[in-house]
């Protein structure tokens, strides 16, 4: 074997063995999101959900109303006006959707200005009733099976400012018209898939 047949091996050898620990770290990185509890991933997309909503609600809404430059309505689009909170909820979670298939959002209640937003099935009948008692004990489950495995929970959706209850007490369409502030007035309906397929 010639001194440069030596030299390429070497230099193969020395590559191989600088690059395999590092492969492994990858690996060992990369493979710790399983390990991650759902409930965990759940908290972290509701910071960031409440994050900016209340954002929303407090630097944009409240402001522009109170300088009148522009109201919040429900027909947001038609009027010109802007979004309320709920329905940035409803929109942004349209739009995650695109880029995290089955990643879902949305407000519920069980005394519901709009209709649809009233639990949908027993699971948030159930999550409301118990988060109205356990305000910070999120009510989650698990539901059905291989990749079509959903995890779901509900956090109690409480009145943080006045806005929230003035509005609600004073619109036609509430069926209650006493909320005060600290009330648990619905949940935040978390899912996504549990598989990462
Ligand atoms: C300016 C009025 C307004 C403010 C302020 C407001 N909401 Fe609402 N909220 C509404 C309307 C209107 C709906 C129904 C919208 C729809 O889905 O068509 C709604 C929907 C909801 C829902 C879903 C159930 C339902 O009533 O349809 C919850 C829960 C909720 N709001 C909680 C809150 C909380 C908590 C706050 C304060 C952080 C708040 N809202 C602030 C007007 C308001």
């Amino acid at each position: 074997m010639t001194s440069k047949a030596l030299t390429r091996i070497a230099v193969i050898v020395t590559i191989t063995a600088l690059a395999v620990p590092s492969l492994f770290a990858m690996d060992k990185n990369s493979g710790t999101p399983e390990s991650i509890p759902l409930r965990t991933v759940a908290d972290y997309v509701r910071a960031v959900i409440m994050a900016h909503r209340h954002f929303y609600t407090i630097h944009i809404v409240n402001r522009l109303g109170k300088e009148r430059i522009v109201d919040t309505s429900e027909n947001w689009q038609a009027t010109h006006s802007l979004p309320l909170p709920v329905q940035l909820l409803q929109e942004t979670s349209e739009m995650a959707e695109l880029t995290a298939p089955n990643v879902r959002y949305h407000l519920i209640s069980q005394w519901p200005i709009n209709k649809s937003n009233a639990p949908a099935n027993e699971f948030e009948r159930m999550a409301l009733k118990e988060v109205q008692i356990h305000p910070n004990r999120p009510y989650s489950s698990t539901t059905g099976g291989g990749e079509k495995q959903l995890f779901e929970t509900v956090y109690a959706d409480v009145a943080v400012t006045t806005a929230c209850v003035e509005c609600h007490n004073s619109h036609p369409n509430s069926p209650k018209s006493d909320f005060k502030v600290g009330d648990v007035m619905g949940g935040l309906v978390i899912s996504f898939p549990v598989s990462n397929q």
